[in-house]
């Protein structure tokens, strides 16, 4: 009989693999020592102070969405990300690692337990000496039992401290799920949500009938939240998960932020002529278009979103950059991206910020032909989204960027998990814009020259 910790098919690990596994992990080790010695020096470059997890307070130049890391700074940090997600994997091995994989959705039930208890805020309320689970029940009602597992798993995750036996404070992280961060609304929004829908995911891919479905409304939220098939579950969050759905607009505030620092730096702006409008096609709050007319004062804008968005633009403008609604450089404009786009004519560059990501191909070549059709010669669309990569490994890291890649993998993943969407790669694009009447022109990656997670893909008229 095969010993529990014998790993199936082990007799014949290595003999295929490319790196022989010695050279693997010397490799690695390499990175790391290296990656690690240039971190330090780049955060010292850049003024930077090192990085902490225990201290109470945001870091305050690494956890201000504001932040440009140098080119440098940003290179290391993928680099190394990926090296210690490998090496971590490589030291847990496989019976450990797949343990503890295959149980991670207790993370997210840990993470949902502690913010419906709002652990964080009474936390914050007591300082740094923090509050014994004795302390937690009597503010929350819930078993102190429940509240230590919960959080000693938190804290052995670096999601809070315990800082003395069964006594909990705030942490770097736990900072974050306190009331009124967008990171607490993405928390909630994340682990109830997606919770609730992600047993049925398995099902709904493999099963025949929805296997090669990809209509929004066949996606397994539909099952698990009872949603009628004459409704998707935008419209039936409308009508019937009004509150959960006010949070899933702040939760996105916490993922919008995240790289429009390097896609104001990175991508070249001032490479459009004076007076270019960004039509900000489905451009929601303004989230994107508002920087960039804040820092690019010869462009102008549109936020074109649905009628029922169009306020929420406008408002953001009122509190954040009144001066381009002053100066005339921003328009708000109600419309639908299946429809025909209203605006053509000369000097326009048509931008979609996670758009075409939440479509299936069908319905994402209908928002693009539009597009393409009131397009001149000389207007630019530009697609600002995640760009998957292979998991390939050309030297040691996965293009797709190991663990520096893990979240855009887990969105990707929960794109098509919650709406059939997804994101795509360069190639996936190019297919899209062909069938849009559209050819891709330039591509900006990720990586040392553009400092953004996400990428931007210019394309113009075929
Ligand atoms: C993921 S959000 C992206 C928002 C914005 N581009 C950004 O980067 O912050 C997708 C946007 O598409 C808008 N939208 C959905 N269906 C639409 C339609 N048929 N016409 C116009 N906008 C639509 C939504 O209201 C939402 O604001």
């Amino acid at each position: 009989m095969k010993s529990f910790f014998q790993p199936l098919g082990s007799q014949s690990y290595g003999k295929n693999a490319s790196i022989p596994s010695a050279s693997e992990f010397s490799t690695l080790k390499e990175t790391i020592l290296r990656e690690l010695d240039n971190y330090e020096k780049q955060l010292k470059n850049q003024d930077v102070e090192p990085p902490f997890l225990s201290e109470s307070r945001p870091h305050p130049q690494l956890d201000n969405p504001e932040f440009l890391p140098s080119h440098e700074l940003f290179q290391c940090r993928r680099t190394l990300l990926g090296a210690l997600g490998m090496m971590s994997d490589l030291v847990l091995g496989p019976t450990e690692k797949l343990i503890k994989d295959t149980l991670s959705h207790h993370l997210t039930t840990a993470i949902n337990i502690a913010t419906r208890l709002n652990i964080a805020d009474h936390l914050e309320k007591a300082g740094p000496k923090g509050m014994t689970s004795q302390e937690l029940r009597e503010v929350t009602g819930t078993n102190s039992d429940r509240i230590t597992k919960t959080l000693r798993f938190l804290s052995n995750n670096n999601l809070f401290s315990e800082v003395e036996e069964g006594r909990f404070a705030n942490n770097r992280f736990s900072i974050c799920l306190i009331d009124g961060s967008p990171l607490k609304s993405w928390s909630t929004w994340q682990t109830s949500f997606s919770l609730k829908s992600a047993p049925l995911v398995p099902e709904n891919w493999t099963d025949e009938e929805t296997t090669d479905d990809f209509d929004i409304r066949a996606a397994a939220p539909q099952k698990a939240y009872g949603i009628p098939y004459n409704m998707n579950i935008w419209s039936f969050g409308a009508k019937h998960m009004f509150k959960q759905f006010v949070e899933f607009g702040e939760a996105m505030t916490a993922y919008g932020s995240s790289g429009i620092a390097g896609l104001l730096a990175d991508f070249p702006w001032n490479g459009f002529q004076e007076g270019t409008t960004i039509v900000d096609v489905g451009g929601g709050k303004g989230a994107m278009l508002l920087p960039i007319l804040k820092n690019y004062k010869h462009l102008k804008g549109v936020v074109q979103d649905l009628e029922s968005t169009v306020p929420q633009a406008k408002e953001n403008f009122e509190t954040r950059c009144p001066e381009a609604i002053q100066e005339g450089r921003v328009e708000f404009q109600a419309i639908d991206f299946f429809q025909p786009q209203p605006r053509s004519g000369e000097k326009l560059v048509y931008m979609l910020r996670w758009v075409i990501h939440d479509w299936n191909d069908e319905e994402s070549v209908k928002i693009l032909t539009n597009q393409a059709n009131a397009m001149s010669e000389d207007s630019r669309l530009l697609i600002i989204d995640t760009i998957l990569q292979p998991a390939i490994k050309d030297k040691t890291i996965p293009r797709s960027g190991g663990l520096a890649g893990q979240t855009l993998l887990l969105v990707d993943f929960e794109m098509m998990a919650a709406i059939n969407a997804t994101e795509r790669t360069v190639q996936q694009v190019e297919n899209l814009l062909r069938r849009s009447g559209l050819v891709l022109e330039k591509v900006y990656s990720p990586g040392s020259s553009f400092r953004s997670p996400h990428g931007v893909i210019v394309a113009r008229k075929a």
